[in-house]
Protein backbone atom coordinates (compact mmCIF):
# COMPACT_ATOMS: atom_id res chain seq x y z
CA UNK A 1 0.00 0.00 0.00
CA UNK A 2 1.71 3.44 -1.22
CA UNK A 3 2.06 6.26 1.75
CA UNK A 4 -0.25 8.94 0.82
CA UNK A 5 0.51 12.09 1.78
CA UNK A 6 -2.11 14.96 1.06
CA UNK A 7 -0.57 18.87 0.26
CA UNK A 8 -2.22 21.19 2.48
CA UNK A 9 -1.33 23.05 0.08
CA UNK A 10 -4.93 22.68 -1.61
CA UNK A 11 -6.43 23.12 2.30
CA UNK A 12 -8.90 25.58 2.99
CA UNK A 13 -6.46 28.21 4.65
CA UNK A 14 -9.25 29.93 6.70
CA UNK A 15 -9.87 26.36 7.96
CA UNK A 16 -6.77 24.79 8.57
CA UNK A 17 -7.46 23.22 11.38
CA UNK A 18 -10.38 21.69 10.09
CA UNK A 19 -8.81 20.22 7.32
CA UNK A 20 -5.73 19.30 9.85
CA UNK A 21 -8.34 17.18 11.66
CA UNK A 22 -9.65 15.53 8.10
CA UNK A 23 -6.65 14.16 7.50
CA UNK A 24 -5.59 12.84 10.80
CA UNK A 25 -9.57 11.20 10.95
CA UNK A 26 -8.89 10.18 7.45
CA UNK A 27 -6.27 7.19 5.85
CA UNK A 28 -3.70 9.66 4.92
CA UNK A 29 -0.22 8.64 6.24
CA UNK A 30 1.74 11.91 6.15
CA UNK A 31 0.47 16.16 5.51
CA UNK A 32 2.65 17.26 2.46
CA UNK A 33 4.04 20.67 3.36
CA UNK A 34 4.69 22.67 0.69
CA UNK A 35 6.81 25.48 1.42
CA UNK A 36 7.38 28.29 -2.05
CA UNK A 37 9.52 31.64 -1.87
CA UNK A 38 8.26 33.35 -4.83
CA UNK A 39 12.36 33.42 -5.72
CA UNK A 40 12.87 29.09 -6.68
CA UNK A 41 9.76 28.88 -7.88
CA UNK A 42 7.37 31.67 -8.92
CA UNK A 43 4.84 31.55 -6.23
CA UNK A 44 4.57 32.30 -2.32
CA UNK A 45 2.86 29.51 -0.34
CA UNK A 46 3.21 29.64 3.81
CA UNK A 47 6.41 29.65 5.91
CA UNK A 48 7.13 28.84 9.77
CA UNK A 49 4.50 30.07 11.97
CA UNK A 50 1.66 28.08 9.58
CA UNK A 51 3.76 24.85 9.35
CA UNK A 52 3.65 25.52 13.53
CA UNK A 53 0.12 25.68 13.39
CA UNK A 54 -0.87 22.51 11.37
CA UNK A 55 1.94 20.76 13.76
CA UNK A 56 -0.30 21.78 16.58
CA UNK A 57 -3.49 19.71 14.92
CA UNK A 58 -1.55 17.12 13.65
CA UNK A 59 -2.00 13.73 14.17
CA UNK A 60 0.52 11.74 11.85
CA UNK A 61 4.31 12.92 10.52
CA UNK A 62 4.76 16.61 8.51
CA UNK A 63 6.30 15.61 5.05
CA UNK A 64 8.18 19.44 4.28
CA UNK A 65 9.06 19.99 0.78
CA UNK A 66 11.40 23.46 0.68
CA UNK A 67 11.00 25.11 -2.88
CA UNK A 68 13.20 27.85 -1.47
CA UNK A 69 16.53 29.14 -2.35
CA UNK A 70 19.35 28.47 0.09
CA UNK A 71 17.03 25.77 2.33
CA UNK A 72 20.36 25.37 4.15
CA UNK A 73 19.23 28.94 6.45
CA UNK A 74 16.21 27.24 7.15
CA UNK A 75 16.46 23.61 8.36
CA UNK A 76 16.39 24.09 11.92
CA UNK A 77 13.89 26.21 11.77
CA UNK A 78 11.64 23.75 10.31
CA UNK A 79 12.83 20.90 12.70
CA UNK A 80 11.80 22.88 15.56
CA UNK A 81 7.79 23.72 13.71
CA UNK A 82 7.53 19.74 14.34
CA UNK A 83 8.57 18.39 10.67
CA UNK A 84 9.74 14.90 10.65
CA UNK A 85 11.15 14.76 7.14
CA UNK A 86 12.45 17.23 5.01
CA UNK A 87 13.21 17.48 1.50
CA UNK A 88 15.23 20.13 -0.23
CA UNK A 89 15.47 20.46 -3.81
CA UNK A 90 18.89 19.33 -5.77
CA UNK A 91 18.83 22.70 -8.31
CA UNK A 92 18.93 24.86 -4.55
CA UNK A 93 21.56 23.17 -3.37
CA UNK A 94 25.82 23.78 -4.23
CA UNK A 95 26.58 21.00 -1.30
CA UNK A 96 23.96 18.42 -1.50
CA UNK A 97 25.61 16.41 0.98
CA UNK A 98 26.10 18.87 3.93
CA UNK A 99 22.63 19.83 3.66
CA UNK A 100 21.29 15.99 3.78
CA UNK A 101 24.11 15.72 7.11
CA UNK A 102 22.34 19.12 8.51
CA UNK A 103 18.70 17.59 8.07
CA UNK A 104 19.73 14.49 9.90
CA UNK A 105 21.55 16.46 12.60
CA UNK A 106 18.75 18.48 13.32
CA UNK A 107 16.62 15.01 14.16
CA UNK A 108 14.52 14.54 10.69
CA UNK A 109 14.79 12.07 7.67
CA UNK A 110 16.01 13.80 4.75
CA UNK A 111 14.75 14.17 1.50
CA UNK A 112 15.90 15.39 -2.06
CA UNK A 113 13.64 16.71 -5.05
CA UNK A 114 14.55 16.31 -8.22
CA UNK A 115 12.90 19.06 -10.86
CA UNK A 116 10.97 17.28 -13.91
CA UNK A 117 14.14 18.15 -15.75
CA UNK A 118 16.54 16.83 -13.64
CA UNK A 119 17.65 13.52 -14.58
CA UNK A 120 17.87 10.35 -11.35
CA UNK A 121 21.48 9.75 -12.35
CA UNK A 122 23.08 13.37 -10.36
CA UNK A 123 21.59 11.53 -7.66
CA UNK A 124 24.46 8.04 -7.75
CA UNK A 125 26.68 9.31 -5.15
CA UNK A 126 23.98 10.38 -2.70
CA UNK A 127 21.36 8.48 -3.16
CA UNK A 128 22.36 6.33 0.13
CA UNK A 129 22.13 9.59 2.19
CA UNK A 130 18.70 9.90 1.38
CA UNK A 131 15.89 8.48 3.32
CA UNK A 132 13.57 9.75 0.27
CA UNK A 133 13.75 10.96 -3.09
CA UNK A 134 11.25 13.31 -4.23
CA UNK A 135 10.15 13.14 -8.16
CA UNK A 136 8.60 16.09 -9.12
CA UNK A 137 5.49 14.86 -12.32
CA UNK A 138 4.69 19.11 -12.44
CA UNK A 139 7.18 22.14 -12.24
CA UNK A 140 7.07 23.16 -8.75
CA UNK A 141 5.16 26.05 -7.74
CA UNK A 142 1.42 25.30 -8.36
CA UNK A 143 -1.18 23.04 -7.24
CA UNK A 144 -3.76 21.84 -10.15
CA UNK A 145 -1.24 21.04 -12.90
CA UNK A 146 -1.00 18.33 -15.65
CA UNK A 147 1.04 15.09 -14.72
CA UNK A 148 4.26 14.73 -16.57
CA UNK A 149 4.15 11.26 -18.00
CA UNK A 150 7.85 11.04 -18.19
CA UNK A 151 7.77 10.72 -14.16
CA UNK A 152 6.54 7.16 -14.63
CA UNK A 153 10.14 5.98 -16.82
CA UNK A 154 12.08 7.99 -14.03
CA UNK A 155 10.46 6.27 -11.32
CA UNK A 156 12.04 3.08 -12.64
CA UNK A 157 14.89 4.56 -13.06
CA UNK A 158 15.90 5.70 -9.29
CA UNK A 159 14.60 2.23 -8.29
CA UNK A 160 16.47 0.45 -10.58
CA UNK A 161 19.57 3.30 -8.95
CA UNK A 162 18.10 2.47 -5.04
CA UNK A 163 18.56 -1.32 -6.41
CA UNK A 164 22.11 -1.29 -7.62
CA UNK A 165 23.45 1.30 -4.35
CA UNK A 166 21.64 -1.19 -2.24
CA UNK A 167 19.80 2.11 -0.50
CA UNK A 168 17.13 2.10 1.90
CA UNK A 169 15.22 5.06 0.15
CA UNK A 170 11.63 6.37 -0.39
CA UNK A 171 10.03 7.06 -3.62
CA UNK A 172 7.71 10.08 -3.42
CA UNK A 173 5.52 11.73 -6.26
CA UNK A 174 4.47 15.02 -6.39
CA UNK A 175 2.10 16.65 -8.73
CA UNK A 176 -1.05 15.61 -10.73
CA UNK A 177 -1.65 12.37 -8.91
CA UNK A 178 -5.01 10.89 -9.19
CA UNK A 179 -6.43 7.45 -9.35
CA UNK A 180 -5.05 7.28 -13.44
CA UNK A 181 -1.38 8.72 -12.76
CA UNK A 182 -1.30 7.03 -8.72
CA UNK A 183 -1.88 3.73 -10.20
CA UNK A 184 0.56 4.46 -13.33
CA UNK A 185 3.33 5.35 -10.08
CA UNK A 186 2.25 2.54 -8.21
CA UNK A 187 3.09 0.16 -10.87
CA UNK A 188 5.77 1.83 -11.93
CA UNK A 189 7.55 1.10 -8.10
CA UNK A 190 6.81 4.38 -6.38
CA UNK A 191 6.46 3.77 -2.29
CA UNK A 192 4.68 7.54 -1.17
CA UNK A 193 2.41 9.94 -3.15
CA UNK A 194 1.31 13.60 -2.96
CA UNK A 195 -2.23 14.69 -3.58
CA UNK A 196 -3.50 18.28 -3.13
CA UNK A 197 -6.34 19.10 -5.34
CA UNK A 198 -7.44 15.53 -6.52
CA UNK A 199 -8.25 15.11 -2.38
CA UNK A 200 -8.88 18.56 -1.46
CA UNK A 201 -11.34 19.10 -4.62
CA UNK A 202 -12.88 15.68 -3.95
CA UNK A 203 -16.60 15.59 -2.97
CA UNK A 204 -15.53 13.16 -0.39
CA UNK A 205 -12.03 13.28 0.52
CA UNK A 206 -11.58 10.41 2.65
CA UNK A 207 -13.00 8.30 -0.27
CA UNK A 208 -10.48 9.95 -2.71
CA UNK A 209 -7.91 9.53 0.18
CA UNK A 210 -8.60 5.86 0.37
CA UNK A 211 -9.11 4.88 -2.95
CA UNK A 212 -5.05 5.67 -3.57
CA UNK A 213 -4.24 3.93 -0.96
CA UNK A 214 -6.12 0.81 -2.51
CA UNK A 215 -4.68 1.10 -5.86
C1 LIG B 1 3.75 21.78 -6.36
C2 LIG B 1 3.70 21.18 -4.97
C3 LIG B 1 2.77 20.06 -4.87
C4 LIG B 1 1.35 20.41 -5.15
C5 LIG B 1 0.64 19.18 -5.62
O1 LIG B 1 4.72 22.74 -6.42
O2 LIG B 1 4.97 20.73 -4.58
O3 LIG B 1 2.89 19.41 -3.62
O4 LIG B 1 0.68 20.94 -4.05
O5 LIG B 1 -0.62 19.56 -6.01
P1 LIG B 1 -1.53 18.71 -6.94
O6 LIG B 1 -1.73 17.38 -6.29
O7 LIG B 1 -2.78 19.54 -7.00
O8 LIG B 1 -0.83 18.60 -8.27
ZN1 LIG C 1 5.17 19.36 -2.76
Amino acid sequence: MPIIAPSMLASDFANIQRDTELINESSADWFHIDIMDGVFVPNISFGIPVTEAIKKHAKKPLDVHLMIVKPENYIADFAKAGAEIISVHWEACTHIHRTLAQIKENGCKAGVVLNPGTPVHLLEEVITDCDLVLLMSVNPGFGGQKFISSTIDKVKKLKALIAEKKADTIIEIDGGVNFETGKALVDAGADALVAGSFVFSHSDPFSAIDGLKNL
